[in-house]
């Protein structure tokens, strides 16, 4: 397919699954507004229609809680075609959603918005926009370092691997032995009846993120007692490069809009962050992962999220040379980069979820960390990837490395959005 052919293409994904100031990730699998995939939606969305992507993060923050959180689903309209719907939550709130987060990328993509939007005739309307998006999401990043730093490191707990946005990564294997799954109870998946159960978590992993639910829905969504008593409590290396470098983004929104007192409050937590971060890393591997709090045991495994310490503006000559060494490892070992897991690793599946396949959000947030970091030849690399993987096979959820097969949902829009915003370089119409 020819470039404006991807190009109209990606245009009309977002268009047919936009339901009206929110877009679902995928009619059929996702029918609802996820967290983070909204956010990178909206970059897309903003390379035609501006005024759509900022609605997009306005329409999700209509459903902030009053202590700041920031739901990973807003249930905007029942769909019986998904599983756990708003029943099984049970959150009790107006709208209903659910009563876990995800990765917190709204403010980077804000800020991307209004650089884009600064130098318009319309700056004055985006400005207001801004101001009022600025304390939401503030709130929201008090909320994580209020309930999910309880050792004040300046990283990030996840207590669903849901939360994490990269569901069942192998990272979570050792921490969710813990979860007692033994009163689940029965109930019906509907993600497989839609896509192959090959590509898809296991029946151990499902029944785990439903106890957790379960336990979540018992304590009435009390986000105290689920930080304390929760099950799953692992710190996230994904989740806490994103938060680190989302404070970043949001200290400079503070300097634009001269919130002086809120400037000084987040670069205390980017100081805590870049103190504290180096609690994930692993000396063994010589990589960013993820770490178990209760039993403070690393993981060990090379994921795509432990490529992220650029994107989080961390700089640190060894630990950068052990990661380049990774990425060269292996790229010599895939065609498209970046696996979701070492495909050295034993557990390397390529086309099942977060065990392998390559997704193009966090290819985005690799490339873009590269790049900053003066890595223009790896990040080239990986956002020629990218673009390989689209044109060859079109807009899916995610990709084989080995092979650039689609995986999961096909026509997704957070895929079709960043070939948009980043891989096929569209130019602003
Ligand atoms: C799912 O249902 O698979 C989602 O990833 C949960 O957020």
């Amino acid at each position: 397919m020819t470039k404006s052919n991807l190009n109209a293409t990606a245009r009309h994904i977002l268009e047919a699954n936009d339901r009206g100031g929110y877009t679902v990730p995928n009619g059929r699998v996702y029918p609802f507004q996820w967290n983070w995939d909204s956010a990178f939606v909206a970059l897309g969305f903003d390379r035609f229609d501006r005024n759509r992507a900022w609605t997009e993060i306005e329409t999700l923050f209509r459903a902030q809680w009053d202590d700041g959180f920031l739901p990973h689903i807003v249930f905007w309209k029942d769909d019986p075609g998904y599983f756990p719907g708003p029943a099984v939550w049970g959150t009790a709130k107006n709208p209903v959603t659910s009563g876990i987060t995800q990765p917190p990328v709204a403010a980077s993509v804000v800020r991307k918005l209004w650089e884009s939007a600064r130098e318009t005739p319309d700056a004055g309307t985006y400005v207001q926009r801004l101001q009022a998006l600025f304390p939401k999401l503030l709130a929201w990043h008090r909320w994580f370092h209020q309930y999910r730093d309880p050792d004040r490191r300046g990283i990030v707990v996840a207590v669903h691997p849901w939360e994490t946005g990269r569901d069942n990564s192998p990272e979570w294997d050792a921490p969710g032995e813990a979860i007692d799954v033994s009163g689940v109870g029965d109930y019906v998946r509907r993600d497989t009846s839609h896509l192959d159960a090959k590509m898809r978590p296991t029946k151990l992993e499902y029944d785990r993120y439903l106890a957790l639910v379960q336990f979540g829905r018992a304590t009435h969504w009390d986000h105290a007692r689920i930080a304390a008593e929760n099950p799953f409590r692992v710190a996230d290396v994904g989740m806490s490069m994103i938060l680190l470098r989302a404070n970043r983004d949001l200290a400079a929104l503070a300097d634009e809009l001269g919130k002086t007192d809120e400037g000084a409050e987040i670069r205390s937590w980017i100081d805590l962050a870049e103190r504290g971060v180096g609690w994930l890393w692993n000396g063994e591997v010589q990589a960013w992962c993820s770490r178990d709090l209760q039993t403070g045991r690393s993981s060990g495994f090379i994921t795509s999220a432990s490529f992220l310490g650029f994107y989080a503006g961390l700089s640190d000559a060894k630990r950068d040379a052990a990661m380049r060494g990774h990425f060269d490892r292996i790229a010599g070992m895939v065609d498209f980069m970046m696996p979701s897991l070492d495909p050295a690793d034993p557990g390397f599946q390529m086309i099942r979820y977060w065990r392998g396949p390559v997704w193009a959000v966090v290819n985005y947030m690799i490339g873009t960390g590269l790049y900053e970091a003066g890595d223009a030849m790896r990040a080239e690399r990986v956002r020629g990837d990218t673009l390989a993987l689209m044109e060859q096979n079109g807009f899916y959820e995610a990709y084989s490395p080995i092979d650039g097969t689609g995986s999961g949902g096909d026509d997704f829009s957070w895929t079709a959005a960043i070939w948009l915003a980043w891989a096929g370089g569209e130019q602003r119409t």
